[in-house]
């Protein structure tokens, strides 16, 4: 679906357009797919565990809140701040362009407009920012 670019963010406007939940699960099992793959992801993918399920879900079920969908990462995992969540990683602006460049790609892959695909790409650089904690 492509909305007028000043609708994202209202409401459940941009939690839509992705597709539900749905959608979103596909975008994130794109998104670990690319950082299993991608050499320049793997010092990210090492820091993950070796079995990336129970990372997709709580990814998608995070997002789903973020876009203004019903917050299903805290019915089912609590309450969360994105940079505490990662203080105890060595996030520096590599590791926050690697996991920024994954999500570019599986953006990309999605059936989402070129304006869905910037609009979401420039909102996760913020908290991508704000989990890094090294230069
Ligand atoms: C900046 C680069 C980032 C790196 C290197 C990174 C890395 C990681 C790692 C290694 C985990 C632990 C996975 C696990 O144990 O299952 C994790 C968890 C998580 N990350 Fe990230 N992440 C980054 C950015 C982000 C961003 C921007 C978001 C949200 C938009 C996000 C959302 C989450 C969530 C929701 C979890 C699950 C936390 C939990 O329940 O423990 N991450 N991340």
């Amino acid at each position: 679906m492509t909305l007028p670019k000043a609708q994202y963010g209202q409401g459940d406007a941009t939690y839509q357009a992705a597709g539900k939940f749905e959608g979103i699960l596909k975008l994130v099992v794109a998104f670990y797919g690319y950082m299993d793959t991608l050499p320049e992801a793997q010092h990210i993918r090492a820091m993950h565990p070796k079995d990336l399920e129970l990372s997709i879900d709580k990814l998608a079920c995070f997002l789903s809140g973020w876009m203004g969908g019903p917050r299903l990462y805290r019915e089912k995992y609590g309450v969360i701040a994105i940079p505490s969540a990662h203080s105890h990683l060595n996030i520096g602006s590599a590791e926050r362009d690697a996991w920024l460049m994954c999500m570019e790609k599986a953006l990309a892959d999605q059936d989402y407009s070129t304006d869905l695909q910037g609009y979401l790409l420039k909102q996760l650089a913020v908290p991508a920012e704000r989990c890094r904690n090294l230069d």
